[in-house]
């Protein structure tokens, strides 16, 4: 990745710069896309029922974190939904801010708004049922993103999840000078999720998104 993008600080500091900048809206988290999000948000759904509910190895609705939340997309209509609490966490406080209007009345049950980047962040041990990673690992090197996955391991509830939802390039590495971020392949994916010591649970290609974007996969690991 240095080779890449030269320095670690050059690569988060250019992706700062770049967000900053960006509308705090849905079609802004989704870079023009916005009209994927109701695609997303229900493959997500049908994705986590699988692991909701009562019972041996069940997954809890208690608490959850949203990581790289922007403005909290997410958080509104896949995550408050199915969970008591939820936290977020982004770099960029100005979505952050923005969050706290567009999540409305159900907001009131968010406990914490964290303004860090997710190579610094350090999740509160046993805290999360779920942990939710979408559209925000290619902003992380591939040493920072297996610390960053470590973490959140520790983070996690008995019977926790951890979702990694995001773009898979075609092959290799493909970075993106725009946003400062990398677009990595499946195998390079699962295989830094394996360094950090997670177990793959289940995975699955999120379907009907348009032709002309990345494959976007969902990775469920604890
Ligand atoms: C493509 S948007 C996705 C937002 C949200 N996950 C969604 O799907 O609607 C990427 C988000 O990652 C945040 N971000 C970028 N680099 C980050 C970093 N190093 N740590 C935490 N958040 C970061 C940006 O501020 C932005 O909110």
């Amino acid at each position: 990745m240095d080779e890449v993008f030269g320095e670690d600080s050059a690569f988060y500091s250019k992706a700062e710069v770049y967000w900053k900048q960006v509308p705090p809206t849905v079609d802004g988290m989704l870079g023009g896309y916005g009209s994927i999000s109701n695609v997303d948000i229900n493959g997500s759904k049908k994705f986590m029922q699988k692991f909701l509910g009562e019972g041996q190895g069940k997954t809890g609705n208690g608490f959850a974190l949203d990581c790289g939340a922007g403005i909290g997309r997410i958080t509104k209509r896949l995550l408050l939904p199915l969970f008591r609490t939820v936290d977020l966490v982004d770099v960029t406080q100005e979505f952050l801010d923005q969050a706290k209007s567009y999540l409305g009345e159900d907001g009131k049950r968010v406990e914490n708004y964290f303004c860090c980047g997710l190579q610094d962040f350090q999740p509160q041990p046993s805290r999360y049922d779920v942990i939710w990673i979408q559209w925000v690992i290619g902003h992380l090197t591939d040493e920072h993103l297996v610390e960053f996955l470590r973490r959140c391991q520790g983070g996690l509830k008995p019977g926790g999840l951890i979702i990694i939802k995001d773009n898979v390039a075609y092959d290799g590495v493909v970075p993106d000078e725009v946003d400062s971020s990398v677009c990595r392949d499946l195998p390079l994916v699962r295989k830094l999720a394996q360094q950090a010591g997670l177990g793959l649970v289940h995975e699955e290609q999120q379907l009907d998104f348009p032709e002309e974007i990345y494959q976007v996969w969902t990775l469920a690991y604890r």
